[in-house]
């Protein structure tokens, strides 16, 4: 490692003593078992089988065989010494269909899970939706049809009286802008809908159905705190001219305030609801109010910078001479410093919980000499990553916990398993996890924050 990073040590006393570290996964990255014990096809089962659209051929049938070597992994993340794992429940592990029977089999596994994080005195962190729906739900329509809505909620309370207190927080959706645009607009990922009609009715009836959980889970008396995941970059324009400068707003809107300022505001962003006319999505009355009920958290996913153009061609980072992950996305710590500053600007007289960031990482082409992994890159994406989130908390936004997305190797949805975004390295022949450099330079800066507090 660079020597002008900080230590772990004056990284670690940078954070109080609340804050929670940890170690993120979802279902179809992992779990494998894609046919047992009565678990119902997801759409991203259907959508795998489809020729030439995930990378490398590949799908999550066995994926890192999780649900096979439970106990094992649960050994992994002790040994991390983080203080939770977050984690996503496969809706149709637990049913099949999306409505009507329950399987036993599939809460079972999560039964286990949840139970062996209790008993290692690490906390819960439950997504509902981690972009696995129901293809049962799907063939009536998915989430462009207002169904989806009820069945979530009854999926929701499902989940949550069996596990709401033994959780420590319940997510109801992962990335919601993700599902909405790349799986209903751009069709990269499931459900493969090239449609932005489709995309926004989408991309509503997640809010909503968001904030009809958040209210049926409190109504029943959940103790564990609720709250959305959202996906978030920090942008800029290209050049201070006027084209590049509007770019960068029109794509902030629609990534950022298209879903924050609903769930904050209780309104969509008043130029692109001119904008999309007639695509506009069904809001049925008590819609937005609904969409608006106060949350316990906000989860944000945060990656990269993205420069906008105003001739509406992608800005090449490596072109301009910028560090880039294997995924191709710029590597700009300070960028999560700045999101965060706009989030408690634009949020905080709004009712701004506490932030979590639920997911940061990168996917780098691991050196490896003899199950050895060596990866100073990743390292380096950390400490600097980490230091500008210790950054947001010197400039006083409320901020909760930090999650390293990912705890291990897995399936990177179109991009396959070629992109590696684990702190554990996963030998896809054999299933062998080998932590790697990373993995224990963040046991190391978790070791310190405990001695420092
Ligand atoms: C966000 C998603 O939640 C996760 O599933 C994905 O693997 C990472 N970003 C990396 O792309």
């Amino acid at each position: 490692m660079k020597s002008s990073f900080p230590t772990t040590r004056a990284l670690a006393a940078r954070f109080p003593d609340t804050f929670l570290w940890g170690v993120a996964t979802s279902s179809f990255q992992i779990e494998g078992a894609a046919r047992e014990d009565g678990k119902g096809e997801s759409i991203w089962d259907r959508f795998c089988a489809q020729p030439g659209v995930i990378a490398d051929g590949s799908n999550g049938d066995i994926a890192c065989d999780h649900v096979h070597r439970l106990e094992a992994d649960l050994n992994l993340i002790y040994a991390l010494g983080v203080g939770c794992y977050r984690f996503s429940v496969s809706w149709p592990r637990v049913q099949p269909l999306g409505q009507g029977d329950w399987n036993e089999a599939g809460f079972a596994f999560y039964e286990r899970l949840i139970a062996g994080l209790q008993q290692r005195g690490i906390k819960a962190s439950l997504t509902l939706n981690h972009w696995d729906l129901p293809q049962a739900l799907q063939d009536r329509g998915g989430w462009e049809s207002r169904e989806t809505v009820g069945h979530f909620v009854t999926y929701a309370r499902e989940v949550a009286r069996r596990f709401g207190s033994r959780v420590d927080t319940i997510t109801t959706h992962n990335e919601p802008w993700v599902v909405a645009v790349l799986g209903n607009e751009q069709g990269i990922f499931a459900p493969g809908i090239k449609s932005r009609r489709v995309m926004l009715q989408v991309a509503h009836h997640l809010l909503v159905s968001h904030g009809a959980v958040l209210r049926a889970l409190r109504q029943d008396g959940c103790p564990a705190k609720l709250g959305i995941v959202l996906n978030l970059a920090h942008i800029v324009p290209a050049s201070p001219l006027p084209a590049d400068e509007a770019a960068a707003d029109h794509g902030d809107a629609t990534g950022r305030r298209w879903y924050a300022d609903p769930l904050f505001k209780g309104e969509y962003p008043p130029e692109l609801v001119a904008e999309y006319g007639a695509d506009m999505p069904t809001i049925e009355p008590g819609d937005m109010d609904l969409i608006a009920t106060p949350m316990d958290y906000l989860g944000v996913n945060y990656y990269m910078r993205i420069v906008a153009r105003g001739d509406g061609q992608p800005w090449d980072p490596a072109a301009h001479g910028r560090p880039v992950s294997d995924m191709g996305w710029e590597i700009y710590p300070r960028g999560l410093t700045e999101l965060l500053r706009l989030l408690h600007r634009d949020y905080r007289d709004h009712g701004l919980p506490p932030i979590y960031i639920t997911e940061n990482g990168g996917a780098f082409p691991d050196p490896t000499t003899d199950g050895h992994v060596q990866d100073d890159d990743r390292i380096a994406y950390l400490n600097t990553h980490i230091g500008a989130v210790a950054d947001a908390l010197d400039a006083g936004v409320p901020l909760g916990g930090y999650m390293v997305w990912s705890l291990m190797d897995n399936f990177e949805w179109a991009s396959g398993y070629a992109k590696r975004f684990g702190i554990v390295h996963v030998d896809y022949a054999t299933l062998t996890r080998t932590p790697k450099a990373s993995a224990h330079w963040l046991t190391d800066l978790l070791r310190h924050w405990k001695e420092t507090h």
